[in-house]
């Protein structure tokens, strides 16, 4: 085998690793600012992203069209689920959470909360062309699903809330519109992928509330380290479903799975 393939081999071979910043010691946690210690989960998260969204990562079969158009359209209702439910209730209670002075914080999480529901009429435009609807109420979530809004429901804190909403799932979706090599620019018709586009411009702001939120409570290595787990547990279970809905549109996971070590 020559030299390259072999090389090219290898990294497939091998997980994407990612630090289990809650597995850090107290004096690990704390040798770095507060700001640094954001831009951590920042890039653990965005390196998430784009190792999972990577076209390169994957091998490609067409489906018979109407088994590929059943399963967007179940990625579709997961995805307008997702808007309705990750998008409002998270950053309600975010508001309520958060103390009363910080007014200018709780305006914007009053904004991106519209910015979600204008992304659920996207998703539901997009259902329509498909002949379908997103039908929230009847959807049947996948087990995985249950367990990425319980590490929602179950954070305590608006900052804990944030590490497992914007300052996860958030930064990792924007790696389907600023990857060069987004698998969904593969899998995904044009008007689709312009719908994503759409929605995509809306996610910088949102992202940016994350970072605010995992700031107020990013001092002490105890408050590092939850916010490191509440991060790490949800993308954890969110690698497992967006991997099982991207291969049910036809092609074939080559890499594993990221790990966090
Ligand atoms: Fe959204
Ligand atoms: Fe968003």
């Amino acid at each position: 085998m020559p030299n390259t393939e072999k090389t090219a081999q290898l990294v497939m071979d091998k997980p994407l690793s990612v630090p289990a910043y809650s597995k850090w010691s107290d004096s690990e946690l704390s040798q770095c600012t507060p700001n640094d210690f954001m831009q951590k989960l920042y890039h653990r998260a965005k390196d998430i992203g784009d190792d999972l969204y990577d076209s390169r990562t994957y091998e490609f079969f067409t489906l018979a069209p109407e088994i590929y158009q059943e399963n967007l359209v179940l990625y579709m209702r997961r995805r307008a689920w997702s808007e309705w439910y990750f998008g409002t209730v998270a950053q309600a209670r975010e508001i309520t959470l958060l103390p009363e002075n910080q007014v200018n914080l709780k305006l914007r999480l009053a904004r991106q909360i519209q910015d979600e529901m204008r992304h659920y009429d996207v998703f539901t435009q997009q259902l329509r062309r498909f002949g379908s609807e997103p039908r929230i109420a009847e959807f049947e979530l996948p087990p995985i699903l249950v367990q990425m809004q319980k590490v929602q429901t179950e954070a305590k804190t608006a900052s804990e809330i944030a590490a497992a909403n914007q300052f996860a799932g958030e930064i990792v979706l924007s790696s389907m519109t600023d990857l060069e090599t987004s698998i969904f620019k593969r899998l995904f018709d044009k008007e689709l992928m312009d719908a994503i586009y759409d929605i995509e411009k809306d996610e910088p702001p949102h992202i940016a509330n994350g970072k605010d939120l995992i700031l107020l409570e990013c001092e002490t290595a105890d408050q590092r380290r939850r916010l490191a787990l509440a991060q790490e547990k949800y993308l954890g279970f969110m690698m497992q479903l967006h991997v099982t809905e991207i291969v049910k549109l036809g092609c074939r996971r080559m890499r594993p799975l990221p790990v966090f070590e």
